[in-house]
């Protein structure tokens, strides 16, 4: 009898290097609110300018796989990343933050992504495993509204150090944000703080500031809830603009000063591992 022997080859044993070998991540803190339109994806651009400003390396990962608006935000449209072996790599914003959405892998930023919720958590888990962020201090994601399965898939997946809930001034948006605060409790993520969003706006001819939107609530919302009431942020026009046309890290954000000060001190608290829990139907 004969046998036709292969000997092994010299690689078979060797494992091809992914993302998850050169990621290095401190810090992921999200962003959450319940309601669409309140300034999530504002915030979580914000923030991570203004810990980019302080010289920290920062990603966004945008989570909000049928809305999402980080690149945007950020980037001239139509731009095309890279190919990297280890990965998905991210595109990087002017002054070097990462970003990863989906519309970075859609043909046309206009293209619809309308994927049932098991597929959206791939994705956002293949985001935080598959892309190249390489190292950071922190990775800021900017989820989309509700409790739904992208926010559950985030705060059960991702090593969160915590959540930054965010309001505007109308009544029924407290209400939303006191339904995802209930959900980061249930999942034993951090509550770092309150911002509210659209609280005011400045009439720049008379210096006077107006409550477009209504007296604010969030002091006593933050109070309810046992946490930081953080920052008030007016309605800006130049925001709006600078944020549509991809030149946010333009816009100098000095309310931004007490939250990255909360997101440092959360950064030194120790962290326990994520994990999973029967959520009894959530
Ligand atoms: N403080 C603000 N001043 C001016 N425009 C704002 C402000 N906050 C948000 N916007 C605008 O409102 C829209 C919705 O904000 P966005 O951050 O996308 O909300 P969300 O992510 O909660 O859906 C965006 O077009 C944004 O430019
Ligand atoms: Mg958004």
């Amino acid at each position: 009898m004969t046998t036709t022997h292969q000997p092994p080859s010299e690689h078979a044993s060797e494992r091809v290097p992914k993302a998850a070998d050169v990621n290095r991540i401190d810090h992921v803190v999200a962003v959450l609110s319940g309601k669409g339109g309140v300034g999530k994806s504002i915030v979580s651009s914000l923030l991570a300018v203004s810990l980019r400003r302080k010289g920290y390396r920062v990603g966004i990962l945008d989570a909000d796989i049928t809305g999402p608006s980080i690149p945007k935000m950020f980037l001239p449209s139509g731009i095309q990343l890279g190919n990297d072996p280890l990965g998905i790599p991210p595109a990087v914003s002017r002054t070097g933050i990462k970003l990863m959405s989906i519309n970075l892998l859609l043909r046309s930023e206009s293209d619809a992504v309308v994927w049932r919720g098991p597929l959206i958590g791939r994705a956002i888990q293949q985001f935080w495993t598959d892309v190249v962020w390489g190292e950071l201090d922190y990775l800021i994601v900017d989820l989309p509204p509700g409790t739904s399965d992208a926010s559950l898939t985030v705060m059960q997946f991702l090593p969160l150090s915590g959540v930054l809930l965010v309001t505007s001034p109308q009544g029924l948006a407290g209400m939303v944000v006191h339904k995802a605060a209930q959900m980061a409790e249930m999942l034993h993520v951090p509550l770092l703080g309150l911002i509210e969003n659209m609280s005011y706006f400045v009439c720049p001819d008379s210096g006077k500031s107006y409550e477009i939107f209504g007296p604010s609530h969030a002091a006593e919302l933050a109070q309810a809830l046992g946490i930081p009431f953080l920052a008030r942020l007016p309605i800006q026009p130049e925001l709006t603009v600078l944020s549509d046309t991809g030149r946010i890290e333009d816009y100098l954000a000095k309310e931004f000063a007490p939250i990255v000060e909360q997101i440092e001190k959360a950064a030194q608290a120790p962290r326990l591992p994520p994990f999973s829990i029967d959520l009894g139907g959530l």
